[in-house]
């Protein structure tokens, strides 16, 4: 089989658009399918929950910051989807009277992102159902919108690469054997990824083709507004990390003094910014498209931005 990142273009786009046709799934029918969320299951694996650096906390307890932040996973990915396809349909514009494959590769990559809205919508419900009251999600989808889509194209597609590429590790993650694990989540990890794969590639495909209108000017400007908006992902991190911490203070059933609490919360937050920013960043496709564009000055810069985020 030939790789595609070796193929031409036009190719690239075509193959995008064939792989869509191919995986295409329905929400209730492949992925719900009938199914409830049971509390004695996980919801994200540990890789990805960091269960181990919870370490005052029982394993019941860590499989109750699991499930919660399967709820926040829902959450995220519902919010960064609503920029995501907010983008992807205006870039469509650049294809609407030129290569008809690339603007289906669009058209499809924007329907599966208002698909994946609705799925993750779905599963924040469905946790709602079995879970305590008092979660909160407090981040408006459509405000963070228009705050990231004030950024540079380039500086938006850069960060679309990012999240898209983790959500390959995330699905492998998901398939360590794993008895505890939920198997609606583990369908959600798979289901998702199958469509995200394509996702990423049009986001290179893209990110290429814009980078090469940029003067050395303006791409050095929008690599100061990629690190600008990783950081504003990281203020949503903080935030939903510090709500999830005090929602398990006040639902998990004993009492948690401030010291602990304090570490719940450190906890919550390196395992947010581990799935969100470091998981992706550390993909090694990231790395090789990036390099390719930047100047190992603006890498670095990046690099280093990034690892203020520890
Ligand atoms: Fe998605
Ligand atoms: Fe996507």
């Amino acid at each position: 089989m030939i790789a595609i990142d070796t193929l031409p273009e036009a190719k690239r786009y075509a193959r995008a658009v064939e792989s869509s046709k191919r995986v295409r799934w329905d929400i209730e029918k492949d992925v719900i399918r009938g199914r409830r969320f049971d509390t004695s299951h996980k919801f994200l694996p540990d890789g990805l929950s960091l269960a181990g650096e919870f370490t005052t906390l029982s394993p019941r307890e860590r499989r109750f910051v699991s499930q919660i932040q399967g709820r926040t996973y829902a959450n995220i990915f519902g919010l960064v989807e609503r920029f995501i396809n907010a983008k992807v349909l205006e870039l469509s514009h650049d294809h609407w009277f030129g290569d008809q494959v690339a603007l289906e590769a669009l058209v499809r990559f924007s329907d599966e992102e208002l698909k994946h809205q609705a799925l993750f919508r779905r599963i924040d419900a469905m946790i709602g159902d079995v879970l305590p009251s008092g979660y909160r999600f407090d981040v408006d989808a459509n405000a963070v919108a228009h705050a990231v889509l004030g950024k540079s194209t380039w500086a938006v597609l850069a960060l679309t690469l990012d999240i898209e590429l983790f959500t390959l590790l995330h699905y492998t993650q998901s398939i360590a054997p794993d008895a505890e694990l939920s198997e609606i989540f583990r369908d959600v990890f798979l289901y998702h990824w199958k469509e995200e794969s394509q996702h990423a590639i049009l986001d290179e495909l893209e990110l290429v083709r814009i980078d090469a209108e940029l003067t050395a000017e303006e791409r050095d400007r929008a690599v100061d507004e990629l690190i600008q908006l990783v950081a504003a992902v990281d203020g949503i991190l903080k935030a939903q990390a510090s709500a999830d911490a005090r929602y398990f203070v006040a639902t998990c059933g004993r009492p948690v003094d401030g010291t602990e609490a304090r570490a719940v919360d450190a906890s919550f937050l390196k395992a947010y910014r581990w799935q969100y920013i470091h998981s992706g960043v550390r993909h090694q496709r990231f790395g090789t498209v990036l390099s390719s564009l930047i100047t190992d000055q603006q890498l670095q810069r990046i690099q280093a931005a990034l690892a203020t985020l520890q």
